[in-house]
Parts: structure tokens; C-alpha cells; sequence
């Protein structure tokens, strides 16, 4: 196939064509940061944002970051039109989306087979939750699918309103804020089938459970189980359909919020358990567990006489101990007493009223906490992917964002840690790796400044001298410490930090504008003011020892498990909660750094959650500590894309005839040679030590526009060369069978000919055989031999028998044994052939036959010319009657002429020949001289005609004759001697006229005279009077047939 365009006209085209879309897509301000002339203005930054904002355009990316501002409305750029629009198109070709980052990660694990992970962060309400939904959705929609990975897209998609009703609630800042960090691995097999996924969560804020701020709510579940939980249900748990009776729900206020809608959460929960896979026993007691947490806010405590607690709710006491299956004394007794080690002894010891409420409290949070965590696990159980087979993965990392409230306590600081971190894993994935990998490549670096918060990070988590281990410290400490002497450590500890102050190691300025009870962090996004009451009680997040014994009897199934595997050793400390966190938080650091990140950034465009609403202070804010103009800066700065030489020739090889299909030099040479074939311009592009670097997107992506045209003629050759490969195949295969075939067939042959020539070897034998006793009698040896001779015979004869009666020459030989046979068919051919003469025979034939039959019995074999006669037809008579004279003819024809023939009478004196007519009629014989009757022989006195027995044709007429006077013996030659002498004898009627006489006959000259006729053969036939006065007739003896 060729090309309407060599490759440089299409990357040309391309080229055009992509700066084309580019202005025209950019028309709303510009789609891509780094295409900003001044990059490094903010101002011009958040006016980009902004205009692009205003006309609805949510998204826009920093190279291959995507910035999206929550938009608080719906704008219909989700649907499945939209997600078709972006599959598999090219990152820069559409404007920035969701889609098109899920997309582009997706087909870039798909290629390069590795994993990576998507990295949503902002501030809460800024739209984390919503964009992880969209990628999951993306691909859930977009991934190839059968049956049984639709289970599994199922249950990755129905994870999230289950996690968001037990682990979301309304916030000031979000009516569906996730209060727990969440990382969501979703597994791909090698044909990029979403095959099974995996979610770790991070910090449930279990505080909640028991507290809300005014404005705020609980976890969603409890509102949508009061309120959408069916009748019988809430019967069986012991609730009222009305939120505002359980103390738990109402502190915020704010029950009923007008964006949630509980009741249709609720059914959505409902059925994503069951799909999940949920067992009717497991929904039963986690519903319990969930009611329960409800009672035990209720449960109310009030002080004895004595200061000691006292229960005065039994009938919550009731509904707990049966919910939970622990009986009502026991759980009673774990409410208002704990244990305490006395010496060798344990003793209880009463609670005050308020300890009663705080250990319920804990109590509450610690159900809930690890209910949640059960809730997790089976999550995960439903979407395990058992097939050992190797996966690549998408990490989807739905972290709290960086918080700021008016008051912040131990939650915020957590949460805040974890952002740090994640600006850390940042910085280190892309800013200093950035620098790292440039210097390391050999390329030339403009060093962008940023801000490593390594500084703040250690300041937190390093071991024994960070916040953290402070905290453990006096959380652990015998002695009575308190949150205040956390405080005085740490600004014993901190003092001189440059990002930690507290009213103490303050400047007089800052001093007013924090409290005694304060410290505040310099974080990489900004200053938060932390209060340090119940940093020690959250930390500790502690449980009496009693009150999990007593969860431990229960005959819940979920609380059984939930306290039955932690701290099998009641004695030891469990791991403080901001340790277990800083641990969590180091294991999801070690996943990230596997894979490759992608980033997006969202922003809160307002604090009141309204549509078309930009808070420029509050977004600017957000745009700095996310980094993003750090971010900008190292795009621009270096290089927006870089790879591997190997990966980057083994992607585009294809491009270049040199380097397509193997390139035989180094990977360094054969991108050099592919990038000139492309024509990259020097400022483009830059050759490091292992990677290629790309300075703009666009050549990079008219690059791969390029490969995307030129992959589908290779697809087209390759299927050509393909096909030509099956039908080659095809083709030898018919060949091997053709010759197969020839083969046995020509095996047939020989074995048909070997058995033929075998055949005829015992035939010929047989026939040799039969041969040499042809002449013996009938035997095994011979028959067949003698056989075959018959039939040839008989079937040669057949072939060459006589045509007709007188064809007396051929007839074939016969072998010996057919001597016999063929005599009789002979006979019986000649009679065959006879008849068929006969039957084909006129009359007249027939009496010349007749005639010609009495010639025969005449003179066969007995004259010896006769046999020259027989074919020699026989004439009515051999002179008509016109050559008659008249006169004789007048005085005979009364009497009936019935023969008449030329003769050659000759003298009886003298010999001398004359030619006469010899005429028969009824009565007598005329010789006849023209008009003249010479001599008239009545028949009655014929006595005999005699004729020699020689080749002669003399015939003599014997007389009587009483009277001398008469003539004598008539000698006569006639040509027709024996149609003549056969004549006379039928006119005649008299058979036995006619005498064959040897040697010489007696003839009467006249009475008493006699002559003789002599006859004899000679070499030539002469007549003539011999010296005795004889008439010597000689005649040539004939040869006899
Ligand atoms: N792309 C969007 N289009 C329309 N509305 C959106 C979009 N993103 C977010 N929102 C609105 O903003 C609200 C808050 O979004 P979301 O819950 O994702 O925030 P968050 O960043 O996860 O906050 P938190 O940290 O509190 O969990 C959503 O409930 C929704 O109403
Ligand atoms: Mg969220």
C-alpha cells in the first residue's frame, strides 16, 4: 500500500491540524497551562481559571495534571456519549477531562504494562469523591467486559455508596464529605478487563460518631436507616422512624439536609450489599451493630449518692444486650465499672457519671471504627480477583484534603500530616525527581525553586523527636499527663522550629493571634492553628479492658470478629491512633512510589457551595498550596514528556523506514534517526543518557497521532501478510495432501500393477505350460491354454471367416484340438453360406445352378478343364437368332430351338476345321453352315458324346448310323465345351450321354469307317493330324484348382 502522503507531509498535516484544534479549543482561555505565556504569574494563572470557569469549563491541565474546579451543578459532561468521545482518543485532542486522564492512564498501563495511580487531592468539598466516581464509571463503561467481570465492575462500582454511607457525612464545608481516606486499587489482566480491585482505608474521624459541630451530621447510614429502614426493620432494632430522638444524630442540628436524600440512599445501599454479597446474616448484624451505636447514645447515666454512675435507661440496656447478643447484667456492668489490677487481683472499680459517658462514648466510636473496617474487609473479600495471572493496576487515592477550620483538633492534624506526605510523595515523584532525573540524564537543568516540606514532615513523624512521638510519649507516660503537658513538651522540644510556634515561642505578633492552649504549624500550604485539647484522649483512643471482654461474648457475629482479633494480649498497649496513622500513611507512601503518578488537583471554587460562584482569594489560596504554580514552573522549565530510549524507539519504530521493522544499533541512535525522520526541530527535544526528552506536548502528540495513522496500515499489512500466511498455509497444506493422494494413489498403482504383472506371470507360466502339453490330453496344466486357443481361434475365425460359397481358400488353420470343430464349422459356416446363397438366388439362377450341378456331376474331377469352367456362367445360348439364317431358322424353330453355339467342326477326311453352328432344338441337333443344315443328328440316334478326360474342348458326337450314306461321328470344338455338352444332355434328357474317355476315342468316319481322335496333354495346345492319320488334339494342361 502507499502512502497519499509521505510521513513528513502527514506529521506536517498532523502537526497543523493539531495546532488548529489546539487554537480553536483555546479560544476559552487556554486548556493547557503550559501553554501560558506567563507561566509564572498567578494572576494569569487564576484568570485562566476563571474565565474558563465562567463559561463552564471545569477542566484544564498543567501538562498531563488535570485542575478541576467544582463546578456545584451538573453539566452533563458525564454521560456515555461523552465517555465514547474520550476513549481512546488522544490526551490533547479533546478539551481536558476526567475521562480523558482515566483514559490516557488506562491505555498507557495497557502499553507499557506497569502500574500507576491516580492522586485526587483538594480541600473538602473541592470534588475528590465526584472525579474518582467518574474514572471508576469511565472504566466500568469503557473496559472490556464479559459476564463475570461485570460482577466484578458491579461490585467496584457499588463499593462506593456503601463506603459513603457509612463513611461519609455533612460537613460545613461538604453535605457528603469523606471522613476516611480511601485508596482503591482497581486490577486489570493483560487485555485490560477490570478484573478485581482492592480498598484500603485511612482514619475513619470516629469522632463523629459520638460528636458533630452545629451544621453538621453523623455517618450517613444512621439517618438513612431511621429513615428509609423498612418498618419491620426498625421494629426489630428497636428504633422510631425520627431522627431527632437519638442524641447521636442531633447534635449538629441538622438531621434533615435538603440535598440528601435518605430514604433512596438507603435502598441504593440496600441493594449494593446484597450484590456485594452480603449475607441476609451479615446486613442483620451490621444493621444491629449500626441501631446499637444508636441506643448507646442514648443510654444515659446519673449519679448515686456515692458519685457513681448509674444506668437509668433499661430499655436501651434491653435493645443493646439483644442486638448484640451480650446479656443486659453483664453489659450493664461493663458500662459503669472497669477493671482494675490490684496486686494479683482484678477489681472493678465504678465509673463516675461523666467517666460512665465517656467510656460509652469510646465505646460507640470503637464499634462503629471497627465495624467500618470489617465493612472494608468484606468489601475487599467481594472483589478479590483469585486468578494468579500477572495484573497491572490503577490506584485511585480519594484522600481528605488539606483542612483549615476555625478551631482544629487531633483530626486536622492527622489529616493535614497526610497531606504534607502526599505533597511530599509529590514533590519527590516529580519535582525532585524531576531535577534528579535531568542531571542524571545529562540535561542541561534551570533550577526551579520549590519548597520541600521534608522540613515539616520530619517535624511531625520523625521518631523521637517529632510531634507524633512526643504525643506517644505523654500518652504512655505513668503520671498524670494532659494535654497541656503534651503542649509544654513539645514547645520544649520544637523550640526554634522554624515552622512550629505556640504562644510561648511566639513573637509578640503572632502571639496575639494564638491562644495558651495552641500550637501552630507552618504547613507548604499554609499556616493552621492547632488546639491541643484531646490530642492525649484521641491519640490514646482508649477502651477498658472490660468493655471489650464483654463485646467479646456477643453473639453478633461482626462484633465477635471485630474484637476478637485485636490485642489478643489485653496487657499490652495497643499502637496509639497518630502511630498506626503515620505507619498507614508510610505502607501507602511504599505503594505510590511503585507507580506511576498522575495528578488531579481539585478546587473549591467557593465556601457555599454554589454554582457560577469563583472566590478568587479562597481559589488562589487552594492554588498554592497545591502547588500548582511549582508545578507549572518545572513543566515548563523541562521537558513535558520523556522516555526511555527502548520504550520510545519500540513505540515508534514504525515511523521510520530506518528503524522499522528492527533497529540494529543502540536504542540512543535509532531514536536519533527516528526523530530526524519525524523532523523534530533541535529546540524540541533533547537526547539524554538513557530517556529522550520532549519539550511540548504536541510534538509528542503529533508523534503518536503519526503511529495512531500509521499503526492501522500496519494492522493492515499485518493482517495482508496474515492472510497471505493462511492461505500459504492453506496452499501446502493442499499441496502435502495432493501429494499424499499422488502417493497412495500411485502406491495403489504399483501394487495394482505388481499384481497385475504377478497375474500375468502365472499366466504366462500357465500359458507356457499349457503350451508344452498342448498336445497332451485335457489336464490342470493345460485347460486354461487349451481354453484360451480355442476362444482365439474361435475368435480370429469369427474375424476372417469366408465371405461367400466359393471362397474356399480361407479358412483359418486350426490348432490342433480344434481340428474336429473346425471341419464341423466349417460345414456349417459353408452351409450358413450356402443357404444364405440359395435363399439369395433368382430363378434363373437357380436353373443355371441346377445345370451348372449336372455339369458337375458330369465332369468333376474327371475332365480336366472343368474346373476353369465352373466360373464360367452358362448362356441361354451363344447365338441369337438373328445370327441364324432364316431358312435354317425357318425349317428348325418348330421344333423349339433350344441352344445354339459356334463350333469348329472338323473333317472326318482330312481333319481340316470349319466353322459351324451347333444348334439343339426339342428333337435333334443341327450343325449348321449358313443357310445350309450339314448334318441333322436325331437324339434318338445319338448314342454318346465323348470328350477327352484332358484341358481340350473337342467333343465327338457318336451316331448311329445304319446307312453308309449317312454322315458319320461329328468331331467338334467348341469354346463352350461343357455349357454345350451339359445342354444336350438336359434336351436330351439323358444323363449318361456323355462318355470321358482317356487316351484316344473311336469315331465312326461312316459305316465301317473308322477314325480316331487322340488326346494329349502338351506344353501348348496344338490340333493336328498325326502322322497314323489320327487327330492329334495336345492341349496345355491346366492347372487343377
Ligand atoms: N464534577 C462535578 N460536577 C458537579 N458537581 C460536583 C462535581 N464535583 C463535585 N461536585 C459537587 O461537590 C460536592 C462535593 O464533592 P466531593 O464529595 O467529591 O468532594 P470531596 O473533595 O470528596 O470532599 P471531601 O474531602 O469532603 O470528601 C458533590 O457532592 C457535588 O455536589
Ligand atoms: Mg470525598
Amino acid at each position: 500500500m502507499t502512502w497519499r502522503f509521505s510521513l513528513e507531509e502527514r506529521c506536517q498535516r498532523i502537526l497543523q491540524d493539531m495546532e488548529g484544534s489546539l487554537t480553536a479549543r483555546d479560544r476559552v482561555g487556554i486548556q493547557d497551562f503550559v501553554l501560558l505565556d506567563a507561566y509564572t504569574s498567578e494572576t494569569a494563572f487564576m484568570d485562566n481559571l476563571r474565565k474558563r470557569f465562567n463559561e463552564n469549563l471545569i477542566y484544564t491541565y498543567i501538562g498531563t495534571l488535570l485542575v478541576s474546579v467544582n463546578p456545584y451543578k451538573e453539566l452533563g459532561i458525564y454521560t456515555k456519549k461523552q465517555m465514547d468521545i474520550y476513549m481512546g482518543v488522544n490526551f490533547f485532542e479533546l478539551p481536558p477531562h476526567i475521562f480523558a486522564l482515566a483514559d490516557n492512564v488506562y491505555r498507557t498501563m495497557i502499553s507499557e504494562t506497569n502500574n500507576h495511580f491516580i492522586l485526587i487531592s483538594g480541600e473538602s468539598g473541592a470534588g475528590k469523591t465526584e472525579a474518582s466516581k467518574k474514572v471508576l464509571q469511565f472504566y466500568a463503561v469503557c473496559c472490556p467486559s464479559t459476564r463475570l467481570l461485570d460482577n466484578v465492575r458491579d461490585r467496584l462500582l457499588l463499593s462506593n455508596p456503601v463506603l459513603e454511607a457509612f463513611g461519609n457525612a455533612k460537613t460545613l464545608k461538604n453535605d457528603n464529605s469523606s471522613r476516611f481516606g480511601k485508596y482503591m486499587d482497581i486490577q486489570f489482566d493483560h487485555q485490560g478487563a477490570a478484573v478485581g480491585g482492592h480498598i484500603l482505608s485511612y482514619l475513619l474521624e470516629k469522632s463523629r460518631v459520638v460528636h458533630q459541630n452545629h451544621g453538621e451530621r453523623n455517618f450517613h447510614i444512621f439517618y438513612q436507616l431511621v429513615e428509609g429502614g423498612e418498618d419491620e426493620l426498625l421494629r426489630w432494632l428497636g428504633l422510631e422512624r425520627n431522627c431527632q430522638k437519638y442524641r447521636y444524630l442531633i447534635q449538629g442540628e441538622c438531621a434533615k439536609v435538603s440535598s440528601i436524600n435518605d430514604k433512596s440512599d438507603w435502598k441504593t445501599v440496600q441493594k449494593a450489599l446484597t450484590i456485594i454479597e452480603f449475607s441476609e446474616k451479615d446486613i442483620e448484624h451490621l444493621f444491629a451493630i449500626i441501631a446499637s451505636v444508636l441506643h448507646l447514645g442514648n443510654v444515659h447515666f446519673e449519679a448515686s449518692a456515692h458519685g457513681y454512675a448509674t444506668l437509668n435507661s433499661s430499655a436501651e440496656v434491653h435493645w443493646l444486650s439483644k442486638l448484640l447478643g451480650i446479656p443486659s447484667n453483664i453489659l450493664q456492668e461493663g458500662l459503669t465499672h472497669r477493671k482494675i489490677e490490684a496486686k494479683a487481683e482484678e477489681v472493678l472499680s465504678p465509673f463516675t457519671a461523666e467517666h460512665a459517658k465517656y467510656a460509652r462514648d469510646a465505646l460507640a466510636k470503637a464499634i462503629y471504627g471497627r465495624t467500618f473496617t470489617w465493612l472494608v474487609n468484606k468489601i475487599n473479600e467481594s472483589l478479590v480477583n483469585k486468578d494468579s495471572t500477572r495484573k497491572t493496576v490503577i490506584g485511585l487515592l480519594d484522600i481528605y484534603g488539606f483542612e483549615v477550620f476555625d478551631v482544629n483538633s487531633f483530626e486536622q492534624f492527622c489529616i493535614n500530616f497526610c497531606n504534607e506526605k502526599l505533597q511530599q510523595l509529590f514533590i519527590q515523584l516529580t519535582l525532585k525527581s524531576e531535577q534528579e532525573e535531568y542531571e542524571m540524564e545529562g540535561i542541561e537543568w534551570e533550577p526551579v525553586p520549590y519548597f520541600n516540606n521534608k522540613i515539616i514532615c520530619d517535624l511531625v513523624e520523625e521518631k523521637h523527636r517529632g510531634i507524633i512521638s512526643i504525643l506517644d510519649e505523654e500518652c504512655l507516660r505513668p503520671g498524670e499527663a494532659t494535654d497541656f503537658t503534651f503542649l509544654e513538651k513539645l514547645e520544649e522540644k520544637m523550640c526554634g522550629h522554624p515552622h512550629f510556634v505556640t504562644h510561648k515561642l511566639a513573637d509578640q505578633k503572632t502571639r496575639k493571634t494564638l491562644e495558651r492552649g495552641d500550637f501552630r504549624l507552618l504547613h507548604y500550604a499554609g499556616e493552621v492553628t492547632y488546639s491541643v485539647v484531646g490530642f492525649i484522649d484521641k491519640n490514646n483512643d482508649l477502651l477498658y479492658r472490660n468493655i471489650k471482654e464483654v463485646m467479646r461474648q456477643s453473639k453478633n457475629s461482626i462484633i465477635q470478629h471485630c474484637f476478637h482479633t485485636i490485642e489478643p494480649d489485653g496487657k499490652k498497649r495497643p499502637e496509639t491512633v497518630a502511630t498506626q496513622f503515620k505507619s498507614s500513611l508510610a505502607g501507602l507512601t511504599e505503594i505510590l512510589m511503585t507507580k506511576d503518578p498522575w495528578y488531579v488537583r481539585c478546587l473549591k471554587p467557593n465556601h457555599c457551595k454554589q454554582p457560577d460562584r469563583f472566590d478568587d482569594v479562597m481559589v488562589r489560596h487552594q492554588v498554592k498550596y497545591l502547588g500548582l504554580m511549582e508545578h507549572l514552573r518545572v513543566r515548563r522549565a523541562g521537558f513535558a514528556y520523556r522516555r526511555r530510549y527502548e520504550i520510545f524507539l519500540k513505540r515508534y519504530k514504525a515511523l521510520c523506514p530506518d528503524t522499522w521493522p528492527h533497529w540494529k544499533g543502540t536504542p540512543a541512535e535509532g531514536v536519533q534517526r527516528l526523530i530526524k525522520h519525524l523532523g523534530y526541530k533541535p529546540d524540541e527535544y533533547k537526547m539524554g543518557r538513557t530517556k529522550i526528552f520532549i519539550r511540548h506536548p504536541r510534538t509528542l502528540f503529533a508523534t503518536e497521532d503519526a503511529f495512531e495513522i500509521c499503526k492501522h496500515e500496519l494492522a493492515t499489512r499485518i493482517q495482508a501478510k496474515y492472510k497471505g500466511y493462511r492461505v500459504k498455509g492453506e496452499y501446502q497444506r493442499q499441496r502435502e495432501a495432493a501429494t499424499k493422494i499422488e502417493t497412495c494413489w500411485r502406491g495403489l498403482q504399483a501394487r495394482r500393477e505388481r499384481e497385475r504383472r504377478a497375474w500375468a506371470v502365472k499366466v504366462i507360466k500357465k500359458f507356457i505350460k499349457g503350451f508344452m502339453n498342448r498336445n497332451q490330453p485335457v489336464s490342470m496344466d493345460n485347460s486354461d491354454y487349451l481354453a484360451f486357443v480355442r476362444q482365439s481361434y474361435l475368435t480370429r475365425l469369427k474375424d476372417n471367416l469366408p465371405k461367400s460359397v466359393l471362397d474356399k481358400t480361407i479358412w483359418l488353420t486350426p490348432p490342433p484340438i480344434m481340428q474336429e470343430a473346425s471341419v464341423l464349422l466349417r460345414k456349417l459356416h459353408t452351409r450358413l453360406l450356402v443357404r444364405k446363397y440359395v435363399r439369395g438366388i433368382s430363378a434363373q439362377q437357380k436353373v443355371q445352378l441346377q445345370i451348372k450341378a449336372l455339369t458337375s456331376d458330369i465332369f468333376k474331377g474327371r475332365k480336366e478343364n472343368y474346373p476353369q469352367s465352373v466360373c464360367q456362367p452358362f448362356a441361354d445360348t451363344r447365338i441369337s437368332e438373328q445370327d441364324i439364317n432364316i431358312k435354317v431358322l425357318q425349317l428348325i424353330c418348330p421344333e423349339g430351338i433350344k441352344y445354339s453355339v459356334p463350333v469348329i467342326k472338323y473333317d472326318r477326311n482330312g481333319f481340316r476345321p470349319r466353322f459351324r453352328q451347333l444348334i439343339f432344338t426339342q428333337a435333334a441337333a443341327y450343325l449348321v453352315e449358313e443357310a445350309k443344315i450339314k448334318q441333322r443328328v436325331n437324339y434318338s440316334s445319338l448314342k454318346g458324346v465323348s470328350v477327352s478326360d484332358l484341358s481340350d474342348n473337342f467333343l465327338i458326337l457318336h451316331v448311329t448310323c445304319d446307312d453308309t450314306k449317312q454322315k458319320g461321328d461329328l468331331v467338334l470344338q467348341c469354346s463352350y465345351l461343357f455349357e454345350a455338352l451339359t445342354k444336350i444332355c438336359v434336351v436330351t434328357k439323358n444323363h449318361k450321354l456323355i462318355k470321358i474317355v482317356q487316351g484316344s476315342v473311336r469315331f465312326d468316319i461312316q459305316p465301317g469307317k473308322e477314325g480316331f481322335v487322340d488326346f494329349k496333354s502338351s506344353s501348348e495346345s496344338m490340333v493336328y493330324r498325326a502322322k497314323n492319320g489320327h487327330l492329334m488334339v495336345e492341349s496345355a494342361r491346366t492347372k487343377s484348382r
